[in-house]
């Protein structure tokens, strides 16, 4: 197993490639907590991991506030004893343009998408760095890379991630922690779903677009997962500040 004897804190963990990364990083022996707004969604995976014989805690929590991160870091370490690695994962997406998106809007994706992972290695930094080290890995986008339409702030946001990543990886790299970031295209999850809604279109259509890539399908929740349990591990030791994209062929 990759991740034996260690211990992971995943955001968004209730989500399609939250709950996938945990599952998966707990297959390979991590201690997972599953961390989410959804309290109770967090509690049904940590609970599908422990069923599957697995160690898993949930915290329902609200990744932008910063006493909400302090007790995901606090009962994290109570429960596991340590943390090795943390995949910032949390995310919203609104699909407005700039003239359409509101100053609440704006300020909510950045707090959820951004302010999020800053607040999370904030905290979570001294305590990998006090143990020599860890990998801390950031859910980016095709759409933080390449840009996209009629999703401004989403876009902004996930640029913010991809770069936040490199200057995370420039000044935590000689405290032993490795920073990438995980950049999917589109995802079969409930984000898809929630977007088609916003747009008023049709779910079959909105599906059917997003799967218009080389691969010729969407991507699925375990896919991105792989990648995630990939830069978590010792088998990615020499690869820090990168952007990983996982799209079936979708920025090429
Ligand atoms: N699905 C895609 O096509 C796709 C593509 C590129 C990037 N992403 C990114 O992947 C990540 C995961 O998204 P997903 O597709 O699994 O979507 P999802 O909606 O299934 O999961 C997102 C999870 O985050 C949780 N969440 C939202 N706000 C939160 C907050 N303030 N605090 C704690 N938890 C919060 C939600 O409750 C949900 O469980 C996001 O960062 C998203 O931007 C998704």
């Amino acid at each position: 197993m990759r991740l034996e004897n260690k211990q992971a804190i995943v955001t968004g963990g209730a989500g399609g490639i939250g709950r996938a990364s945990s599952l998966a990083l707990a297959a390979e022996g991590a201690r997972v907590a599953v961390v989410d707004l959804d309290g109770a969604a967090a509690e049904r995976v940590a609970e599908e991991i422990r069923a599957a014989g697995g160690e898993a805690i949930a915290i329902a929590a609200d990744v932008s506030s910063e006493p909400d991160i302090e007790r995901v870091v606090r009962e994290t370490q109570a429960a596991f004893g340590g943390i090795d690695v943390v995949f910032n994962n949390a995310g919203i997406i609104r699909r407005t343009t700039a003239v359409e998106t509101t100053v609440e809007e704006w300020d909510r994706v950045f707090g959820v998408n951004v302010r999020s992972i800053f607040l999370m290695c904030k905290h979570v930094v001294p305590v990998m760095a006090a143990a020599g080290g860890g990998s801390i890995v950031n859910t980016g986008s095709g759409w933080g890379l390449k840009g996209g339409g009629q999703a401004i702030s989403y876009c902004a946001s996930k640029g913010a991630v991809v770069n936040m990543t490199r200057a995370l990886a420039i000044d935590h790299g000689p405290q032993g922690i490795r920073v990438n970031s995980v950049n999917p295209g589109d995802v079969n999850t409930g984000m898809l779903r929630e977007e088609a809604r916003q747009l008023g279109q049709a779910e079959d259509g909105f599906l059917a677009e997003a799967a218009d890539r080389p691969l010729r399908r969407m991507g699925e929740p375990r896919e991105i997962a792989s990648a995630v349990v990939w830069l978590a591990s010792d088998e990615s030791s020499y690869v820090t500040g990168s952007a990983l994209v996982v799209d079936g062929g979708g920025i090429a």
